[in-house]
C-alpha cells in the first residue's frame, strides 16, 4: 500500500480485492448481464464437457483435478458433475488464500457429490503446488479460469506460467481461461456496469484499507473509470479524486496528496489474441493441446501440456 500510494502515477493491487466483501461482490459481478466472462466459460464448460474429458483423460484413466483461485466453484461443479456421470475416477483439490470462500465450497460439493474425493487447501498457490509434485503416480489437471490471469501483465504471467511448469510433471497438464479481444464497448460495458457494482467492488478496497489499516478514506470522494486500449487490448480501471484532499493512514504514518482529478490505478485486465496465447504458452515451456470457444468467440479455455526437455 505504502509503495503504491507513494508512486506517481498513484497504484493499488487489485490482489487485495478479495475481502469477504470484496468476494461478494465479485460474485455479483460475475451474476452482471454485462459482464460475459462467466457465462461465455460456462456454455463451454456445459457444451463440450465430453470434448474436455476426453482430452483430460489420458485413455480413461483417473486424474486430479488442481484448481488455482477456486472461488466458490460454480463453473468448475459443470465439469466436475459431468466427469463423475461417465464415473471417471477424479480427485478435485480447490486451492484458495481465502478460508471462507473455500469452507462454502466444501459446504456445497459434499452436499452436491457425496462420492467425489476432496481435498481443500488454503494458502499460497505455489507452496501447495510443491508439497503436491510427487504425490500419488497420476495425471494431475491444473485449473486456472476465468481469467484471472488477465490481472498480471506480460512479465508476470510468463513468470507464473513458468512457476507452475516448474512444479509440474511430463504428463500432467493445465488449462487456462483466456477472455479474447472483441468489440471494445462490449468489453468497456462489463467494466462499467450500469449497477454500479464494479465501482463499488473497486471503493470496497478504499473501505477495507480504513477498517484494516486505519485508513481515512471517504469513497464519496472518488469515482470509478474504466477504460480499453486497443493496441495493447488491456482493460484498465482507475479511482479518481473528485477533488484535492489529503488522506490519513494511521498504520502507514502517513499522509498521501491526492490533486483534483488524480487517479489511482487499480486493475489491468488484459484481454488476449490467440497469437498473444501461443506466444505465453511457448514462453513458458508449454504447447497447446486444444482451445475450447464459445459460441462468439468471446472466451477460449486452453488446454496445455508440458513441453518436456526444458525448462
Ligand atoms: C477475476 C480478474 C477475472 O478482471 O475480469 C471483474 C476481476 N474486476 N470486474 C476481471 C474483475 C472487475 C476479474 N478477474
Amino acid at each position: 500500500m505504502l509503495a503504491g500510494l507513494s508512486a506517481t502515477p498513484k497504484s493499488l493491487s487489485s490482489k487485495y480485492f478479495y475481502d469477504d466483501e470484496g468476494s461478494r461482490l465479485f460474485q455479483r459481478i460475475m451474476k452482471l448481464p454485462e459482464y460475459y466472462l462467466t457465462g461465455c466459460e460456462n456454455e463451454i464448460f456445459a457444451e463440450q464437457a465430453d470434448d474436455i474429458y476426453r482430452s483430460f483423460a489420458n485413455d480413461g484413466g483417473g486424474f486430479d483435478l488442481i484448481e488455482l483461485g477456486a472461488g466458490d466453484g460454480t463453473k468448475t461443479a459443470v465439469l466436475i458433475d459431468h466427469f463423475l456421470k461417465r464415473h471417471a475416477d477424479i480427485s478435485y483439490s480447490p486451492i484458495d488464500i481465502s478460508q471462507e470462500a473455500l469452507d462454502e465450497l466444501t459446504a456445497k460439493f459434499k452436499a452436491e457429490f457425496p462420492s467425489l474425493k476432496m481435498n481443500a487447501l488454503n494458502g499460497d498457490y505455489f507452496k501447495i503446488l510443491d508439497s503436491l509434485r510427487y504425490v500419488g503416480g497420476r495425471r494431475k489437471v491444473l485449473l486456472f479460469l476465468g481469467s484471472n490471469i488477465g490481472n498480471f501483465n506480460r512479465e508476470q504471467s510468463v513468470d507464473f506460467f513458468r512457476q507452475l511448469r516448474a512444479v509440474m510433471n511430463d504428463n500432467d497438464l493445465l488449462f487456462v481461461g483466456f477472455d479474447l479481444q472483441k468489440d471494445p464497448h462490449v468489453i468497456v460495458a462489463a467494466y462499467d456496469d450500469l449497477q454500479g457494482v464494479t465501482a463499488k467492488f473497486n471503493l470496497n478496497l478504499l473501505t477495507r484499507i480504513n477498517r484494516e489499516l486505519g485508513g481515512h478514506f471517504d469513497p464519496e470522494k472518488f469515482i470509478h473509470y474504466a477504460n480499453y486500449r486497443p493496441i495493447e487490448g488491456s482493460a484498465r480501471s482507475f479511482l479518481i479524486s473528485r477533488e484535492e484532499q489529503t488522506v490519513r493512514i494511521d498504520a502507514l504514518s502517513r499522509e498521501f496528496h491526492f490533486a483534483q482529478w488524480e487517479p489511482i490505478f487499480m486493475e489491468i485486465s488484459q484481454k488476449y489474441s490467440l497469437s498473444f496465447i501461443a506466444w505465453l504458452a511457448e514462453e513458458s515451456g508449454f504447447s497447446i493441446d486444444q482451445n475450447f470457444f464459445d459460441g462468439r468467440r468471446y472466451y477460449c479455455d486452453s488446454l496445455w501440456s508440458v513441453n518436456s526437455g526444458r525448462r
